[in-house]
C-alpha cells in the first residue's frame, strides 16, 4: 500500500514541473529546459500513479484509516502491456512523421483525449454506483466536452492531412444548428443531474458528435490555426473533465493547464489573424472554395534565375528573409542558414519576419530556423519587421504565400481580408521561392507575384537556394 500523502505530494511536485515546463517553452533559449522538466513531470506522473492503482493506497485521518485496493500484479501487468503497446506505436509515430505532418498528428492526439475523456464518463456512469448529482453533472459535462474534441480533431486531422476538402462545408443555418445543440445541452444538463437516465447520455453523446464534426467543418483554410489550438485547449478541458469524473488531482491540474493555455493561444492566433474568437468559433470564414483572384488580371509575372538573384544579394546592404510552409516542405532551413552565415560574413544586414501563422503550426517556422541554428536575434515577428520593409533592399520569400499576400489588406472581398500580412512588397526587390503560380493554403490567389518590383524563383526551395550559394 502507498501512503496517500505521497501519491499527493508526487502530483504537486509533478504538477510544478509541468508549470516550469511551460514556461521553459515561452522562448528559444529555455525551450529544451521546459521539455525536460514536462518529461520529468510525466515520468514521476505515470510511475506514481501505476504505482498506486496497482499496489493500492492507504490514509490516515485521525483515528480512521481509508484504504484502497489496489488491482494487484495482474492489474499492473495489463497496465504496463496497455502503456508498452501504446508508447510503441507513439515513438514509431514520432520517428518516422515529418515536421510538415506535425499538424495532423498533433490534431488525431486530441481526438484520442476526446476519446478518452468519453469512454471515461460512460465508464464513471455505468459503475459509479451512486449517482450523485455533481458526479451527474461532471460525466455529461465531461462526455460532451470530450465528444465534440473528439469529431472536430478527427476533421481537423481530415482538413491537415488534405485528406478532406479545406474548404468549409457551410450547412444552410448553421449557427442555429449549433445554438440549438448548445441550447439542448444546456437543458438536458439540467434534467441528467436530476434523473440521470441513459437514453438522455446517449442522445447527448450523438449530438456533441455531430457539434465537433459541424464546427469543425465550416471552417475555412485561413483559419485552420485558431481551430488547431482551440481543438487543444477543448482536449485540455476534456482531460480536466475526465480528472474530476475519476476523482484524480494531477489529470484535473494538467487539463486545466493545457486548457488555459490552449485557450491563450487560440487568443493570440485570433489576434494575429484580426479575427474575433466567436465569429472563428461560429465557422464559415477563410475560404469559401472558390478561389478568389484567379479571374482578376493580375498581369504578368517575371521570372529570375539563381544568378541573378545572387547578384541583386551581393549587391544589397539588408535583406529579410520570410519563410513559409514551402520552406518546410523543401526542407530548405540548413541552406537557408548557410546562405545567412554567407551573406552575414559579406557585411549584408540579414534579417527573418516571421508571420505568426506561417507553415502549418505554431511556431513552426521559429523551430526550423532554431533547428539550423540561425541566431534567435535575426529572427523578428511580423509586428517587428513590418516598418523596416520599405528600407529594405531585398526580401526573400521563401515557400511562403497566403502570409505575403496584400489581398488581405487590399481587396475586402478576399477571404483572407483582414488578416496582418508581412509587407513584403514595400522592399525595393523581392524574390518569391515556389515549384509554380498555384495557391496557397487559402486557397487565395496572391497580386503580390505580378508586381513590378517582385521576380519568381520557381523550383523546389532547397535546390534553388543551394544554386544561389553557389553562385555566390
Ligand atoms: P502557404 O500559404 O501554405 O503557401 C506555401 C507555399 O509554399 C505554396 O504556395 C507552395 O507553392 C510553396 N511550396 C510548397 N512546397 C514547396 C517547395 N518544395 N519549394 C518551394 N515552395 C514550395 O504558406 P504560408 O505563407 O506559410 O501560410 C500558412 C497558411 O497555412 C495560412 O493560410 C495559415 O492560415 C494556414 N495554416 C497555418 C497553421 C499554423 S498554426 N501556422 C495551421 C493550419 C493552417 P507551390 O506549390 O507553387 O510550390
Amino acid at each position: 500500500m502507498i501512503p496517500v500523502s505521497l501519491v499527493q505530494g508526487s502530483y504537486v511536485v509533478a504538477g510544478l514541473l509541468f508549470i516550469l515546463s511551460l514556461a521553459g517553452l515561452n522562448k528559444h533559449e529555455s525551450a529544451r529546459a521546459g521539455n525536460r522538466f514536462g518529461i520529468i513531470g510525466m515520468a514521476l506522473a505515470l510511475v506514481i500513479t501505476v504505482a498506486a492503482a496497482a499496489m493500492g493506497t492507504k490514509a490516515t485521518t485521525g483515528e480512521v484509516s481509508i484504504t484502497a485496493k489496489g488491482s494487484g500484479w495482474i492489474g499492473l501487468a495489463i497496465m504496463l502491456a496497455a502503456m508498452a503497446i501504446g508508447a510503441g506505436i507513439g515513438i514509431a509515430k514520432a520517428r518516422k512523421v515529418e515536421m510538415t505532418g506535425m499538424p495532423e498528428l498533433i490534431a488525431m492526439l486530441h481526438s484520442f483525449v476526446g476519446l478518452a475523456a468519453v469512454l471515461v464518463g460512460w465508464n464513471s456512469w455505468y459503475t459509479g454506483g451512486t449517482h450523485d448529482k455533481v458526479h451527474n453533472a461532471e460525466v455529461f459535462i465531461g462526455v460532451f466536452v470530450g465528444a465534440v474534441t473528439f469529431t472536430g480533431s478527427l476533421v481537423a486531422y481530415g482538413k491537415l492531412s488534405g485528406k478532406l476538402k479545406s474548404r468549409p462545408v457551410m450547412l444552410p443555418a448553421h449557427n442555429a444548428i449549433n445554438g440549438g445543440i448548445l441550447v439542448a445541452f444546456s437543458v438536458m444538463t439540467v434534467v441528467f443531474v436530476y434523473q440521470p437516465i441513459r437514453p438522455l447520455l446517449i442522445v447527448m453523446t450523438v449530438l456533441a458528435l455531430l457539434l465537433g464534426w459541424h464546427l469543425v467543418s465550416a471552417i475555412g483554410g485561413g483559419d485552420m490555426p485558431v481551430v488547431v489550438s482551440m481543438l487543444n485547449s477543448y482536449s485540455g478541458w476534456a482531460a480536466a473533465a475526465a480528472g474530476f469524473m475519476l476523482s484524480n488531482d494531477l489529470l484535473i491540474i494538467t487539463g486545466a493547464l493545457v486548457g488555459s493555455s490552449g485557450a491563450y493561444l487560440s487568443w493570440i492566433m485570433c489576434k494575429a489573424m484580426n479575427r474575433s474568437f466567436l465569429s472563428v468559433i461560429a465557422g464559415g470564414f477563410g475560404s469559401d472554395g472558390n478561389v478568389v483572384g484567379q479571374a482578376r488580371d493580375y498581369g504578368e509575372h517575371t521570372e529570375i534565375n539563381a544568378v541573378a538573384v545572387a547578384d541583386l544579394l551581393r549587391n544589397a546592404s539588408s535583406v529579410v528573409i520570410t519563410p513559409g510552409y514551402g520552406m518546410a516542405v523543401a526542407q530548405a532551413q540548413y541552406p537557408v542558414a548557410d546562405l545567412t552565415s554567407k551573406l552575414r560574413a559579406q557585411g549584408v544586414n540579414v534579417r527573418f519576419g516571421i508571420h505568426p501563422v506561417a507553415g502549418r503550426l505554431p511556431g513552426h517556422m521559429n523551430v526550423l530556423l532554431a533547428e539550423a541554428k540561425v541566431p534567435y536575434d535575426i529572427v523578428l515577428e511580423m509586428d517587428e519587421i513590418n516598418d523596416d520593409l520599405p528600407e529594405t533592399d531585398v526580401v526573400l520569400v521563401i515557400g511562403a504565400n497566403d502570409t505575403v499576400n496584400p489581398a488581405a489588406i487590399d481587396e475586402p472581398d478576399s477571404p483572407i481580408a483582414g488578416m496582418p500580412v508581412l509587407h513584403a512588397w514595400e522592399a525595393k526587390d523581392v524574390v518569391v521561392f515556389k515549384r509554380s503560380m498555384a495557391t496557397g493554403y487559402a486557397g487565395v490567389q496572391n497580386p503580390l507575384f505580378f508586381k513590378e518590383n517582385t521576380k519568381m524563383l520557381f523550383g523546389d526551395a532547397k535546390e534553388r537556394v543551394e544554386d544561389i550559394i553557389r553562385a555566390l
